[in-house]
Parts: C-alpha cells; sequence; structure tokens
C-alpha cells in the first residue's frame, strides 16, 4: 500500500514551486499526495521565514499538527523551507517538536532522511548547495487548475538587502540550466498548460554559462535570452516572470518582452522605499531617481504595461519626510497592484546587526495604512480608466461567486469576470479569449467575451464548428 504525504506551503512562490518538487521525488520514493493532513502518514509544512508573524502561523500550525498527530499512530511531521535552519536548533537542542528538519537545498536527502525517520531517529539536512537547482526533476504539480504553472529558473539570493532574510534561509544564487527550462515548458504545453510563470528572487540577474562554451556554439545565456527561449516554446503558451530587481533589470529584457504577444506586459519591480536615504541603508543598490527612470523606460517601451511593487513600512531610521517621499513616489508611478509590509526585524541581517528597529510599532502600522489607501486610490482609477478597452484574458476556472461565469487574468493580471456562455458559445478552462470590458472595481474587472483565439497574438476568432 502506497503512503501518503500531504504538503502544507508558505511563503512565497518559490516555496510552493518548491513543493511540486519534493512531491516529485516523494512519489519515487512510493508515496502519493493526500488533500488533508487528516488522511496522510506524512506531513510536510513547507515554511517561511520572510517576518516574524510568517514564522509565528508555521509554530502554530506544528501545534495543530503535533495535536493531530497524538491522535494518529505512526503519522509524521516534518518542516522544510526557509524555517529549517532554526527549526533545526529547536529539534536537535530543545523540545523534539518535529521528526524531520530539511532546508531547500536538501530535498533529494528525503527518501534517507525518512528511512531514518521510520527507524525511530529524527533527522536532519539543512545544508545549502552552490550547485543544487533541481534540474532535471518534473514537478508534480499541486492545486494545479490545469492552465498556469509556476516554473523555477534560479534558486537563492546573493543581494544582501539590509532586512531580508532570504541569502540567510536559501544560500547563493544559481541559475537552472536553460535547456531543462525549456524542456519543461514543452511538457507543460503537451499536457495542455496555457501559461508559465518563470520565478527567481532576482530573475535579472539569471545567468547560465555552459561548462564547456563551445560545445554548443554559444557563450552566456542571460535572462533576456531565456525569456525569448521561452517566448518561443509557442505561441500559445503565455510567459509571466518575478521577480525583477530594479537595479538590474536591462532594456534588453524589455526589448525582449515588446517582441512576443505571448509574454505579458506586466512588470513586478519591488521599490521598498521612495527614499533614497532609506534606499541606501536597506542596501538596495539604487536611488529613487534610477527607479523612476527603470519606470520610465517600462512605460517608454510598453505604454500599457501594469508595473507592481513591494514597500516596507517603517523600515529603520525611516523619518515622517522619508514616508511621505514613499506616498509621492507611488502617486508618480501609479501602481496596479502593491504588496504592502511593516518592517519587521529578522536575526542574522545587516538592519539586525547594524540599525535599531526604532519606528515604533503603531507608526508603522499608520504608515502602512496611509501606503495602502494611496494603493487603493490609484490602483482603483486604473482600473475603472479599462471600461471599454478589449483585453486578451486566459480563462483559468469557474467563478467563485457563481457558476454562470468564469474568471481568468489579462495581460496586466487583473483578474477578469466573463460570462460562461451555453451551447456553441460556452467558454472553458485554458481558453484564450477577446473580452470588452465593461466595469472594474479596485480589483478586478468584468467583461463580456468577443472571441475565442487560438492564442493571444490571434486576431481571428478560432471557427466555431
Ligand atoms: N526578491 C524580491 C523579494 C522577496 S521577499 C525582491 O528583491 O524584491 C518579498 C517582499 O517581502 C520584499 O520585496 C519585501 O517587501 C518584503 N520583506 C522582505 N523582508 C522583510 C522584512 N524583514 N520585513 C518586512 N517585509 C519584508
Ligand atoms: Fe531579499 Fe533583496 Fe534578495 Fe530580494 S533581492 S530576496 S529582498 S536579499
Ligand atoms: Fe519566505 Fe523563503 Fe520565500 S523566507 S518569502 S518562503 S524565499
Amino acid at each position: 500500500m502506497s503512503k501518503k504525504v500531504y504538503i502544507e506551503s508558505y511563503g512565497c512562490q518559490m516555496n510552493h514551486s518548491d513543493s511540486e518538487i519534493v512531491a516529485s521525488i516523494l512519489a519515487k520514493d512510493g508515496y502519493t499526495t493526500a488533500a488533508t493532513a487528516e488522511e496522510a502518514d506524512l506531513v510536510l509544512l513547507n515554511t517561511c521565514s520572510i517576518r516574524e508573524k510568517a514564522e509565528y502561523t508555521v509554530m502554530q500550525r506544528i501545534n495543530e499538527m503535533n495535536a493531530l498527530k497524538a491522535k494518529k499512530r505512526g503519522m509524521k511531521v516534518g518542516v522544510l523551507g526557509c524555517m529549517a535552519e532554526r527549526m533545526r536548533e529547536d529539534l536537535l537542542e530543545k523540545k523534539k517538536v518535529v521528526d524531520l528538519v530539511v532546508g531547500p537545498d536538501a530535498y533529494r536527502s528525503l527518501p534517507l532522511l525518512l528511512d531514518e525517520v521510520e527507524s525511530g531517529q529524527k533527522a536532519v539536512n539543512v545544508l545549502l548547495s552552490r550547485e543544487e537547482t533541481y534540474a532535471e526533476i518534473e514537478p508534480v504539480r499541486l492545486d494545479s487548475n490545469g492552465v498556469t504553472a509556476f516554473v523555477t529558473i534560479m534558486r537563492g539570493c546573493d543581494n544582501m538587502c539590509a532586512f531580508c532574510v532570504v541569502p540567510f534561509t536559501r544560500g547563493r544564487e544559481r541559475s537552472r540550466d536553460p535547456h531543462s527550462i525549456v524542456e519543461e515548458c514543452r511538457q507543460l504545453v503537451a499536457k495542455g498548460y496555457k501559461e508559465v510563470t518563470l520565478l527567481g528572487q532576482n530573475v535579472d540577474s539569471y545567468k547560465w554559462t555552459p561548462k564547456d562554451p563551445m560545445a554548443n556554439g554559444s557563450g552566456a545565456t542571460d535572462f533576456a535570452d531565456l525569456l525569448s527561449m521561452v517566448a518561443e516554446v509557442s505561441p500559445a503558451l503565455r510567459v509571466r516572470y518575478s521577480t525583477s530587481h530594479p537595479k538590474d533589470m536591462t532594456d534588453k529584457v524589455l526589448a525582449v518582452m515588446t517582441r512576443y504577444a505571448n509574454i505579458c506586459k506586466y512588470v513586478h519591480l519591488p521599490v521598498q522605499s521612495g527614499s533614497s536615504d532609506v534606499l541606501k541603508r536597506m542596501n538596495r543598490g539604487y536611488s529613487r531617481e534610477w527607479y523612476l527612470d527603470r519606470i520610465a523606460s517600462i512605460r517608454k517601451h510598453m505604454p500599457g504595461a501594469a508595473i507592481s511593487t513591494d514597500i516596507i513600512t517603517g523600515f529603520c531610521g525611516e523619518t515622517e519626510e522619508d514616508h511621505q517621499q514613499t506616498l509621492s513616489l507611488m502617486e508618480e508611478v501609479r501602481f496596479d497592484m502593491a504588496f504592502m509590509f511593516k518592517y519587521s526585524e529578522r536575526p542574522k541581517t545587516l538592519a539586525a546587526r547594524k540599525y535599531p528597529d526604532d519606528v515604533p510599532e503603531e507608526v508603522k502600522s499608520r504608515r502602512l495604512q496611509e501606503v495602502i489607501a494611496k494603493l487603493n486610490s490609484t490602483a482603483g482609477d486604473l482600473r475603472r480608466n479599462a471600461v471599454g478597452e478589449e483585453r486578451v484574458v486566459l480563462v483559468e476556472g469557474e467563478s467563485k461567486r457563481s457558476a454562470e461565469f468564469m474568471y481568468g487574468r489579462d495581460d496586466q493580471y487583473t483578474t477578469v469576470i466573463v460570462p460562461r456562455g451555453s451551447g456553441a458559445t460556452e467558454i472553458k478552462a485554458g481558453d484564450f479569449v477577446r473580452v470588452r470590458i465593461l466595469s472594474g472595481t479596485s480589483a478586478s474587472l468584468k467583461g463580456e467575451v468577443i472571441a475565442v483565439i487560438p492564442h493571444p497574438a490571434a486576431m481571428e476568432p478560432l471557427s466555431i464548428a
């Protein structure tokens, strides 16, 4: 009888993508995936350390899983991902809260570690690697809609932003062989997928140099090259990527984006702060002016592009004037979307060692509310202005509110709700549809379907039999 593993993922898309690699490694070891923890022999929590709250959520969940384990004999609980390093200390030195702790670069050792666990021991591997990219492992798609998939193109990060724990939890930056990336995308197309999102902490520093440069007659592959390789896989495969870094985003990448209709005109470009002083302390490697220049370049290359960002309020030493500069930058850029956070000090980071966490909690909160209000005002305008426009939408599934409607996303990553239709005009998940936008709220759009088309560049509708 096969064993069942239940994997729960926290944190960023890279963690979710890693869980699919873990599922693949465990499938070879005889595990099938379970839909709930209750049905599982092994529960794995793939954890995130980015803010204190993220870690707290996971600690709560570990307690819940242990309560379940107390009732279910033989069930094992393991921790994967970015909290592994710290959980190792808990596991080895303090209370033995879990059976297994495995860091992001050590998933290949899971079968061996599980053998140790089976024999009644606690098992740990949190070694970080300079080479591991899981290049040839074909992920098992979890929670999949069968239409969109994530493909990890690089791991780790070398940037050392002062606030960020990622370089400590995920180690040095390394890029994955472009041919394995293209191959994974081809396989996704063969299985009927219509969209890939290429993932990395800083995709603009993607670089692959073949060991023997003469072997394939070419030199290094940078992110712009990779992006066009993936766009060439099929015109009916829509391509997104995340995350760009303002200090490294090149015009070469923007030029590739304009060249292909199937690359979404959407850039997630985390600014963090609108104040050059704060950016300097954050060790981000760019100023406010540099960031605005990058925005101008995006708008020049792709006037209709959507731009989103990440913002931190209350970083060490942030003054009211600094905060006002963040608000004025938001006003100037008019972001379509943003992830906004209060600064949370993380152990080992440059900021934790060098700067006092000196902005009071209530000031951080108030500034966060102001940043959120600013975003809502500009993003709401953008959506309302979309009324009357035509957009290409990739249908992802049935609307949660009503079976008569389907939802999907346009190029700009905005959710668009359209009527399902019936008979010959019924649309289904995986269809590209041309939609006329009829109304908009701050978060989503509603529209009517004009035609189902074979791929984003097609102007002619699919002929209906
Ligand atoms: N690699 C991406 C971001 C990864 S983390 C980049 O460089 O932009 C995602 C977001 O979490 C960051 O952009 C930042 O806004 C936020 N974040 C990271 N560390 C944080 C911390 N210590 N406190 C609050 N927010 C943080
Ligand atoms: Fe963290 Fe900076 Fe790397 Fe992003 S680029 S993961 S914020 S260190
Ligand atoms: Fe969290 Fe690790 Fe991602 S800390 S945000 S899961 S890289």
